[in-house]
């Protein structure tokens, strides 16, 4: 009896206890999320969905689209002597940084040419001479070039200067625009004559909606926004095992329905219904700024417009950014399903410095306190060289704080000849090891916020794959605040966990 009641007693003291949790919007502390990242959606990459650029015309030549040079007549490559800011030579035989031209594209056929040291294409004497130069830092009417190309081979090229005259490589050191003939030949003697390699494509956001142009990039976007994730998605969600999703946003959803040029409005109301279907079907929401103003890694999946990183080089853009934030902080703060809302994804050091990323964190960190004292704060860990632990200084004095780390098999030549076992081992070794350094008793808590079972192996077994998705799911699943898997759909299909649990390759 006496040790009945004694429990009894511990039982209320407890239930107590819970109840006083739950008061203060505090969870389980033994609770963590098992996530899928809505990777593609409202931020476009597009080896996700390539159908998704079908429809741009001259859709090779889209923003940050890297091209090369080769002079038929000299048989050297265009080059920006010292990277840029002075003459256009066509001295190179063989083509890198100094020799590949990144486009900026103003429409179908015209565009501007953006050297290593970023300065634009134009003409010398500010436009009205004939030398070729790389001088401008704004690009304005006098950089505006065409691109022509040989409909019998792709390949050959001409460029005609905004002076109506083509670009001609005269000798290896003097290129001028002052080509005048038709070239119906496009000979090996005609010195307007280039041979095209495209070195390098984005496919980002910025790219399919300036290549598609503000009279189709508004349809096009909203339909790929009403029918890549539907309320369908969240009830397989909620049926295989998983709780939240992790949804990338960019920047321009904060200026929705009228997003500066060349973004489309609309991205807003599919987040909206992303949290309707959400709350149906008991699924919670990490909302990520997954593309930054400026871009914070240069990369497409940051709408980065021509592999350059900006973001995190003035307190403007910081500020910004701080803005977006907080709008979407009020917006879905009284919101049941947000769960957590990340400041930032993959900030690229050394270009992102640790000072202008602890700035930026302490900031969007009281942006979204303003508005909710529940949700998490996820601060990504940049990428690039630095100390796992070196947000830790600035957590320390935060609530409700999470480190989100990435692990990918792949991006590393350390994975190059690893086999199924070694990629195995790696996880439960060396994953195990990295996310012990940042998991400690009284640090931030700490998040997975992106993993795949894709690795380095060609042609390996089903039975493979689950082992590797396995592993990785023992190990993650220590993360204290959870995983993500990346991404729910992608057409390639070890990338899509969608596909993954419908084949049985994962089961959660
Ligand atoms: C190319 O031409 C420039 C300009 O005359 C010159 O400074 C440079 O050394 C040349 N480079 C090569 C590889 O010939
Ligand atoms: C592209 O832009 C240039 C420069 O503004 C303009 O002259 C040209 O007509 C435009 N072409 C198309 C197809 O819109
Ligand atoms: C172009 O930008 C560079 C680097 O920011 C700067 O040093 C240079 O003065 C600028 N040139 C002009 C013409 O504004
Ligand atoms: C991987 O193996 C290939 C072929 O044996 C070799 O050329 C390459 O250097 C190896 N890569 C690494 C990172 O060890
Ligand atoms: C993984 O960890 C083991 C044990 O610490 C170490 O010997 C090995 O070099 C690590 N592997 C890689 C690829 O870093």
């Amino acid at each position: 009896m006496a040790v009945y009641s004694t429990k009894l007693v511990l039982l209320r003291i407890c239930v107590v206890f819970l109840m006083l949790s739950i008061s203060h919007g505090r969870v389980n502390p033994s609770f963590r999320i098992k996530a899928v990242n809505l990777g593609g959606w409202l931020v476009t990459e597009g080896w996700i969905k390539p159908s998704l650029f079908d429809g741009i015309t001259n859709k090779d030549f889209l923003d940050g689209t890297g091209l090369q040079f080769k002079s038929v007549t000299v048989g050297k490559y265009l080059s920006a002597e010292t990277g840029g800011g002075t003459i256009i030579v066509a001295n190179r035989t063989s083509a890198s940084g100094w020799e590949t031209f990144k486009l900026w594209r103003i429409n179908e056929t015209t565009f501007n040419l953006r050297v290593f040291n970023k300065q634009f294409i134009g003409l010398g004497s500010n436009g009205n001479g004939i030398n070729v130069v790389a001088t401008s830092n704004v690009s304005g009417s006098s950089e505006m070039f065409e691109i022509v190309r040989n409909s019998d081979d792709q390949s050959r090229v001409r460029i005609k200067a905004p002076n109506g005259f083509f670009i001609q490589a005269k000798t290896e050191e003097l290129v001028t625009a002052d080509y005048a003939g038709s070239s119906g030949s496009w000979g090996d003697d005609d010195p307007s004559v280039f041979v095209m390699t495209i070195s390098g494509r984005l496919q980002g956001e910025f790219q399919v909606t300036n290549g598609y142009g503000p009279n189709k990039a508004p349809q096009i976007m909203r339909e790929h926004w009403k029918t890549f994730i539907v309320e369908d998605d969240f009830k397989f969600i909620a049926g295989n095992g998983l709780d939240a999703v992790r949804i990338p946003v960019g920047w321009w959803i904060a200026s929705d329905p009228t997003p500066p040029q060349p973004y489309v409005g609309g991205s807003l109301q599919a987040l909206d219904n992303a949290f309707t279907w959400a709350e149906k079907y008991g699924v919670k929401i990490v909302i990520d700024l997954h593309a930054a103003p400026g871009s914070q890694n240069g990369f497409e999946h940051s709408s980065s417009r021509d592999g350059s990183q900006e973001w995190g080089t003035t307190d403007d853009n910081i500020q910004k950014t701080v803005d977006v934030i907080e709008f979407l902080a009020a917006r879905y703060a009284k919101r049941q399903s947000l769960y957590a809302i990340e400041l930032i994804n993959e900030p690229l050091s050394p270009g992102v410095s640790l000072e202008m990323v602890n700035k930026y964190y302490k900031s969007g960190y009281d942006a979204v306190r303003k508005h909710s004292s529940a949700a998490y704060v996820l601060m990504s860990n940049r990428l690039g060289p630095m100390d796992p632990r070196e947000l830790f200084p600035l957590t320390s004095g935060l609530t409700r704080s999470v480190i989100d780390v990435h692990y990918y098999n792949l991006f590393s030549d350390v994975f190059d000849n690893m086999s199924v076992q070694q990629n195995i081992d790696f996880i439960k070794t060396n994953r195990t090891a990295q996310l012990n350094h940042v998991t400690t008793s009284n640090g931030p808590l700490t998040f997975v916020g992106e993993w795949v079972a894709e690795w380095q192996v060609s042609g390996a077994t089903k039975e493979e794959y689950q082992r590797f998705a396995n592993a990785q799911l023992e190990v993650y699943g220590r993360a204290t605040f959870g995983w993500a898997y990346w991404t729910l759909k992608n057409v390639n299909n070890h990338w899509s966990l969608e596909w993954m649990i419908n084949n049985g390759y994962i089961k959660l």
